[in-house]
């Protein structure tokens, strides 16, 4: 039986120590709060991972660049520093480290965000974007077979961020034929992010109708939420009631009927989803946290940094899922 030792989280203002095991970082906010931190130890047992450790790096909400700098250099030129996932500081991380890598995956570089870092056997840095994927994986789990096709529902993402451009791109695939929404909305708090998305989708040649609204308050937010069709999915991806308190919308929104309501986070106070239970029967709403999207955007990760192969589904992946529930 593997230890669990959580250990500080390392902030930017102190210098890094030299890893003394195989190390692989957890680059957020309020990492120490993690699951991971409890997880790990035993998915590292389960995976044959032998003596490592998992150390959380703990940044403000868009940090300054040399901050994510230091970071990076860090593990760049620590032989034991193997790599790491990044939550919340995706884009603002390979916006400010992007020359630090020696490679970046067709997804970090199209999308312009780093959620892994890891090392090619020879030893160079390497940024992928593994949302597209992770978040794609995560809402196929909750979705019934080919949903979209079936009810002709929408989308509405709340925050533009990292996951919320991994999330809409995975959505737009054309591979998915018609099993794709009628609509996808996107709100943000700020118009940079909001832009930023918008011009993405241009880039990616954007085949569905998609909105774009600037909602700084959440009554702004409550009022596009009432545009939405019943069956709609409502996705909090502004990292509200995890990254900061509160939620994006108002106590006084309304969900769409039979809407499969996700939050993207599974710890924190979580108010959004507090809202929406509150109308879980009454309006008959499926009601999600971010607990699948953890365990897949986990195992690619590890999958990565390690170098081992993981499952996405199948005995062993609900293996590593009842894992991680055990100690969750
Ligand atoms: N379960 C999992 O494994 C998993 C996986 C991925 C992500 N997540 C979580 O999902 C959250 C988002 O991640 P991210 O990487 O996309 O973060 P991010 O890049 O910081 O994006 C958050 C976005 O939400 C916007 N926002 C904040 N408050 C808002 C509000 N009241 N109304 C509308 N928009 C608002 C922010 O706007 P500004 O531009 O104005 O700051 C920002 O654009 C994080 O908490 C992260 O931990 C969880």
């Amino acid at each position: 039986m593997s230890e669990i030792v959580i250990r500080p989280p390392l902030t930017p203002e102190a210098s890094y120590p030299a890893a003394e095991k195989r190390t692989m970082y957890f680059i957020g906010v309020t990492t120490h709060k993690s699951s991971i931190m409890k997880v790990f130890p035993k998915w590292a047992e389960y995976l044959g991972l032998g003596d490592v450790v998992m150390q959380g790096m703990n940044f403000a909400w868009h940090d300054k660049p040399e901050h994510y700098r230091k970071a990076v250099e860090f593990i760049r030129n620590d032989p034991l520093s193997l790599g790491a996932l990044v939550t919340t500081h995706k884009l603002d991380l390979l916006h400010a480290c992007r020359d630090q890598f020696d490679r970046l995956d067709p997804l970090a570089e199209l999308l312009g965000e780093a959620s892994s870092i890891s090392k090619d056997t020879d030893g160079a840095l390497v940024a992928h974007a593994k949302d597209p994927i992770t978040s794609g994986l995560a809402l196929e789990a909750m979705l019934p077979e080919r949903y979209w096709e079936k009810t002709g529902s929408e989308v509405l993402v709340l925050g533009a961020g990292g996951s919320s451009i991994a999330l809409t791109w995975y959505i737009l695939q054309k591979s998915h034929g018609k099993n794709r929404p009628s609509r996808i909305v996107v709100t943000n708090r700020s118009l940079p992010r909001l832009e930023e998305i918008e011009r993405f989708h241009q880039r990616i040649g954007a085949d569905l109708p998609v909105e774009y609204h600037h909602t700084p308050t959440p009554e702004a937010t409550d009022q596009i939420l009432r545009s939405m069709r019943p069956g709609s999915l409502v996705a909090n991806a502004t990292g509200l009631g995890k990254d900061a308190p509160g939620s994006p919308l108002s106590d006084a929104a309304i969900f769409p009927e039979r809407a499969i309501v996700w939050d993207f986070n599974y710890r924190g106070e979580l108010v959004f989803l507090d809202q929406a239970r509150a109308q879980q029967s009454t309006r008959q709403l499926q009601v999600e946290d971010g607990w699948i999207y953890f365990i897949h955007g986990w195992t690619r990760v590890i999958a990565e940094v390690f170098h081992i192969e993981i499952p996405t589904s199948g005995p062993r992946f609900d293996e590593i899922s009842q894992i991680a529930a055990s100690v969750r």
